[in-house]
């Protein structure tokens, strides 16, 4: 495997996938393909963007004729495919755009792949990085396995759920080489302060309320980005031709209680009384068509591929916070500009 694509490189997961693959595989061209909207952030690769394995390209994947000419000019074994709108709420505001970027954008990128692959797959593989919130949601026992049905519930989960059905039609009909990864919610460094550990950590930082959706019993399970990261490494290489992989921590939280730990941590490392942060948390108004609760059975990544978090949630969220803290430009510059018309429409409007 000579040459890989890596789509959305400039984002949260994106960049982690992009700096595991630049360092761990030197013998690798990793090209990321990213069109940088709100949520894609150059300075997110500033330590491996000279590494001479190491090339981006701007391009928009909604434009079939542009990423077809990438593909040609490359030619790539590989492709792992994260380029998305990703956010719930933003989805809420506008579909459309999620249905062009994931699923137009996806069904681009396969046709470019089945064209510059004409039918010879040997050494050739397309992961496609998907969501635990294609199965929409459990109840309060119950995991999420490999075979639940889909049943989502945003435009950005079925948007997901969209993208992934034509994934695996192109193993189906055309045989196109396919692996895919549906994880839990990420946190870590680099994360857009749209979601909600790092809204919380920058809103803290900024002295603004915690706004907690509904009465904050919604479950999640959070991994740490660079655990994800590692994951598709070992899928991309390892996964069965034609599976899916579901990756999580097991490690469920309700929003309320995620949120008075972060508070905790954050109060520790600012060296303030015990409380201060968790006195700016406010319920505000639920999310229509909230899932109540996410949990992934992640047993199958850790049987076949031995799959296994590397570190505790509260080695991972104290790393966060220390990361967050000692990057405060960063947030700012994120946090400047499109973001302040999006959460006053979003919070206050
Ligand atoms: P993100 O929003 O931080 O980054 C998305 C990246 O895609 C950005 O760099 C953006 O510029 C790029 N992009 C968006 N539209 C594009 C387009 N039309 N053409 C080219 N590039 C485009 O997202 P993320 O949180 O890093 O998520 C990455 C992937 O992982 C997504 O596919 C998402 O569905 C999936 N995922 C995310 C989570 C999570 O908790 N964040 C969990 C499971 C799966
Ligand atoms: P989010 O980080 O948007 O991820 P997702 O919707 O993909 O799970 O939200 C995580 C949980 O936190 C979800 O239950 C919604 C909730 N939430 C809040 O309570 N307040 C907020 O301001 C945000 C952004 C999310």
């Amino acid at each position: 495997m000579s040459t890989i694509i890596i789509t959305g490189g400039a984002g949260f997961i994106g960049s982690h996938v992009v700096r595991e693959f630049v360092l761990k595989y030197p013998n690798y061209k990793i090209v990321n393909l990213d069109v940088l909207t709100y949520a894609g952030n150059l300075a997110n690769l500033k330590d491996i963007e000279h590494h001479a394995n190491y090339t981006f390209v701007k391009a928009d994947i909604t434009d079939a004729n542009h990423v077809l000419q990438i593909f040609e000019q490359y030619k790539p074994d590989g492709v792992i495919h994260l380029a998305a709108e990703s956010h719930v709420d933003r989805s809420i505001v506008d579909p459309l755009a999620f249905v062009m970027t994931n699923v137009i954008g996806t069904v681009n990128l396969l046709n470019a792949a089945k064209t510059i692959w004409k039918g010879d797959f040997e050494g050739k593989r397309f992961h496609h990085v998907s969501t635990d919130e294609v199965y929409g949601t459990l109840g309060e026992v119950g995991l999420f396995k490999e075979d639940t049905a889909y049943d989502p519930h945003s435009p950005y989960s079925a948007s997901k759920a969209s993208s992934d059905h034509f994934v695996r039609a192109y193993n189906d009909t055309y045989g196109l080489p396919v692996v895919l990864t549906n994880c839990s919610n990420n946190y870590g460094p680099n994360h857009f302060p749209e979601k909600l550990i790092p809204l919380c950590i920058h809103n803290v930082l900024t002295n603004k309320p915690l706004p907690i959706y509904g009465d904050g019993k919604f479950t999640r399970d959070w991994l740490f980005v660079i655990d994800h990261a590692r994951a598709i490494d070992l899928v991309f290489h390892k996964g069965k031709n034609g599976d899916s992989y579901n990756v999580g921590g097991f490690n469920e939280w309700q929003n309320i209680d995620l949120v008075k730990e972060l508070c905790k941590q954050v109060d520790e490392k600012l060296g303030r009384e015990q409380g201060t942060a968790a006195s700016l948390i406010t319920f505000v108004k639920d999310r229509p068509g909230h899932d109540l609760r996410y949990a992934i059975d992640a047993s199958k990544i850790n049987q076949e591929l031995g799959y296994k978090p590397s570190v505790t949630f509260e080695e991972g969220l104290s790393q966060t916070i220390d990361w967050y803290l000692n990057n405060q430009d960063w947030l700012d510059q994120v946090s400047s500009g499109e973001y302040q018309n999006y959460y006053k429409k979003q919070y206050q409007g």
